[in-house]
């Protein structure tokens, strides 16, 4: 999954050409139009609140960069003093992608720092936001075995395809798993939290917004979902192949948010918000709605559109949810 999504020059994220909106193979929040962005941009506001000095928003799997276009835009306009202070820097590991951003950003770009690794980033305090990056993130898929679990892994097959292939017992990730019934397949993360430690060091005590698909554990590791969430997407239409053309297709895996919490609690961190979407969303909306009332116009109708299938339930409404952590050490 790795190798497929991010070699740098023939990784599926790395091709040049869109691969998320209507042209190409998957929708996101942030595709759907500029709201997310205004709604996410009042929402890092309020929780700057009154203060001043310099603050950090800290992007990752920013893409192409319309998410934050779509932020600072409505910091600038909304809310001027925070947009004053704002340093909104992006990692971004994939140099085609990064390219990209600088020429989606170049409006902003005094107030934008991207950089390749966490590393590269001195500690202040901010607010990471991460829409579908977890998801994106490379999974460990295991099996269950009348002997327990083991770890799948993918071979050359005898006629040049990649085939699965057992590589081994499942090890200390078995530890993390409830026993399931032979044939049971599912996925694991269990490198979370290498992968927020360095994150968490750079926010300095401030916070991290996770948006994605996904559900807690009891319901991500239930006897019915028997083949795991694995899945491809290429124009806009879901496959089971990951192993068939990699580098040509998105492949994800749902996000397990008990493990994101504990990760993140494990790091300091305090989770403040575990809700779907469309209750998040409706909450950081209302000023905006409520300043739109009596007004018919076609500006009106484009936020009132882009509303809906953020938040109606059979659209990005219940299956997206948002988990906030608060890393600041205050307990209320
Ligand atoms: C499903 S796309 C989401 C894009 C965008 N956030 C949106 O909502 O439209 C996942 C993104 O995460 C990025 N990504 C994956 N692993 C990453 C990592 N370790 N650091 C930074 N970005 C990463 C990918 O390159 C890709 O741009």
């Amino acid at each position: 999954m790795a190798r497929a999504l991010y070699e740098p020059e023939s990784g599926y994220y790395a091709r040049p050409g869109r691969l998320v909106g209507r042209s190409g193979d998957f929708f996101t929040s942030v595709s759907v139009g500029s709201l997310f962005g205004r709604l996410l941009a009042a929402h890092l506001a309020a929780w700057r609140g009154g203060k001043s000095g310099p603050w950090r928003i800290l992007e990752l799997g920013a893409h192409d960069g319309s998410l934050a276009r779509d932020v600072l835009a409505e910091l600038a306009s909304a809310h001027p003093a925070a947009f004053a202070e704002v340093e909104y820097a992006i990692i971004e590991p994939l140099p085609a992608l990064a390219a990209r951003q600088r020429e989606t950003l170049s409006e902003f770009a005094e107030v934008v720092n991207i950089v390749n690794a966490a590393e590269d980033l001195e500690p202040r305090r901010g607010i990471l936001i991460a829409n579908e990056l977890i998801d994106a993130l490379p999974c460990r898929i295991v099996e269950a075995t009348e002997d327990g679990w083991v770890e799948m892994g993918v071979d050359l097959g005898s006629e040049g395809n990649f085939e699965w292939k057992v590589i081994g017992d499942a090890g200390e990730i078995a530890a993390l798993l409830p026993a399931r019934p032979p044939g049971y397949r599912t996925e694991v993360r269990p490198d979370l939290e290498s992968f927020l430690s360095p994150l968490a060091d750079r926010i300095g005590q401030g916070r991290m917004l996770w948006v994605d698909y996904g559900f807690e554990a009891d319901d991500y590791y239930a006897d019915g979902r028997s083949e795991g969430t694995l899945q491809t997407f290429v124009k806009h239409r879901a496959d089971n192949a990951p192993l068939d053309a990699p580098g040509s297709k998105d492949i994800t895996a749902h996000v397990d948010f008990t493990a994101l919490g504990a990760a993140c609690e494990s790091l300091g961190g305090r989770v403040v918000r575990f809700e779907n979407q469309a209750r998040f969303l409706t909450e950081v909306a209302r000023p905006l709605l409520l300043s739109l009332e009596g007004r018919m116009d076609e500006e009106v109708a484009k936020v009132v559109r882009q509303f809906q299938t953020l938040t109606h339930p059979g659209q990005l409404g219940s299956r997206f949810h948002v988990m906030e952590v608060d890393f600041s050490g205050e307990t209320t």
